[in-house]
């Protein structure tokens, strides 16, 4: 598999083109970290995190919530959005304007203006957790990007093709680093590794990623 090691820890403001029209944002995030943590435990307050079934009837190791009109679910039944938590009956917690800005702001920089997400999911991962290859596909707007956000521990994001058994590209993503998709690459095939033990100053042995999707 080729590798994007050589760019561990690279600087805030490098950026790695993955695709025609995917890359990696390195530290993006991070100008805004003291307001996103907050921002994510008033959301975790209202809709807690809980281990989803797929409906292959497996439980995820990843925990996950959403904020914003829908929010995305997977039980027995299938994956889908819904614009109420099945767990509370209540609509999900609104999408705060600090997580708003920041993913029209990466989208931007990755050249796609006017993003505006109405769909974010929040992952959680622990050391072991891992997210197996899929394609984003119940959006109901391709011509939309996705932007995903890495907090607290860093992973492996796999970056597949168009095919699952394409050859799959292993970028290390750190505490601040966002990745945009869109375009030729919408639906490129992607996942996480399993997540090493480590600790993470801020976010200790967790790490935290918000997807920002327009779903409806
Ligand atoms: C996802 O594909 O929904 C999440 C990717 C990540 O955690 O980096
Ligand atoms: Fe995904």
């Amino acid at each position: 598999m080729p590798s994007l090691d050589l760019f561990e820890g690279t600087a805030q403001n490098e950026r790695q083109r993955l695709g025609p029209a995917a890359m990696v944002l390195r530290g993006f995030a991070l100008p805004c970290v003291r307001e996103l943590l907050p921002a994510i435990d008033a959301i975790e307050a209202i809709s807690p995190f809980r281990h989803m079934v797929t409906p292959g009837g497996f439980t995820m190791s990843v925990a996950l919530t959403n904020c914003g009109a829908l929010g995305w679910t997977t039980d027995r039944r299938g994956y889908r959005y819904s614009a109420v938590d099945p767990d509370t009956g209540a609509p999900w917690p609104a999408m705060p304007a600090v997580l708003a800005r920041l993913a029209t702001q990466a989208a931007a920089a990755a050249g796609f203006d006017g993003f505006e997400p109405d769909a974010c999911l929040v992952n959680r991962y622990r050391p072991g957790s891992r997210l197996s290859l899929h394609q984003d596909r119940n959006e109901r707007d391709d011509t939309a990007p996705i932007v995903s956000v890495s907090l607290g521990m860093s992973a492996t994001f796999l970056f597949g093709g168009q095919a699952r058994t394409d050859p799959v590209l292993k970028v290390p993503l750190h505490h601040g680093d966002v990745v945009v998709w869109g375009g030729a690459d919408r639906l490129r095939y992607h996942g996480v590794m399993p997540l090493k033990e480590a600790r993470h100053a801020l976010l200790g042995s967790q790490r935290l990623n918000l997807t920002f999707r327009k779903a409806g």
